[in-house]
């Protein structure tokens, strides 16, 4: 089964297959969703890297989950389209999730990325973005997910840390792994050494990744995610 989804960019998503391939248009720049909610720094390194010629992806949209979300201003200067749904505007969770879900769709991405995003998801946005649905989450997972991951790390006392960038699935910080990046946790570090430390390093995967997964394309089988390469494009 496929579809052809906006401009030449071919998939063939089954719903509720996790072994679905991607294939990518090597025709246009992939189009990329952030959700945030809160300063960017993250969505400013995408915006960034999107400004090389031949980086594969571009950012066509932002949302957040609060009008607070500094990293709105970022999108806004450069004339990107912004939204803010939030949880409280809705009676009901999954009537939340029905209208982020029609929000991300309308701006017909090829990929969405959570980055910062602190909002759970449901079903419906789960279903119409399967496998194409991204959280880059401060920690080597499956160790620490959640919200405190870095002061998690160095409460357990571990000798490295890092950051992970998955396929968001029903769980909790649980889905197919994409990438990992390690850093150092030295003696002296306290909670914001550690973190600003992470954080450097899961910017620079998280641009890496996605132009890598723009250009040459990933498969998700079962557990684990295959990125294509120059090489070898897996479309
Ligand atoms: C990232 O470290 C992410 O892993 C965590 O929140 C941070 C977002 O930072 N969940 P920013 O908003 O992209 O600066």
């Amino acid at each position: 089964m496929g579809r052809v989804s906006a401009g030449r960019w071919t998939d063939a998503v089954v719903p509720g297959r996790p072994d679905y391939p991607r294939r990518v248009n090597s025709q246009r720049p992939a189009r990329v969703v952030v959700l945030i909610s809160g300063g960017g720094s993250n969505l400013a390194a995408l915006l960034a890297a999107s400004d090389e010629p031949g980086y594969g992806a571009q950012v066509v949209g932002v949302g957040a989950d609060r009008h607070s979300a500094a990293g709105l201003a970022l999108a806004a200067e450069r004339g990107i389209p912004t939204f803010v749904e939030r949880v409280s505007d809705h009676a009901e969770r999954v009537d939340f999730d029905r209208a982020l879900t029609a929000r991300v769709a309308e701006l017909e991405p090829d990929l969405v990325v959570s980055a910062g995003f602190l909002k759970l998801v449901g079903a419906d946005f789960l279903a119409a973005f399967a496998g194409r649905y991204l959280n880059t989450h401060n920690s080597l997972l499956p160790a620490f997910p959640g919200m405190q991951a870095p002061a998690d790390a160095l409460a357990h006392g571990v000798k490295v840390a890092g950051a992970t960038l998955f396929v968001v699935d029903e769980g909790v910080d649980a889905g197919p792994i994409i990438a990992q990046t390690v850093v150092p946790v030295l003696d002296g570090d306290d909670l914001e050494s550690l973190t600003e430390r992470i954080k450097v390093a899961e910017r620079a995967q998280l641009v890496d990744v996605v132009g890598r997964l723009a250009r040459y394309g990933w498969q998700v089988r079962g557990r684990r995610v295959v990125v294509g390469t120059a090489g070898e494009p897996l479309r």
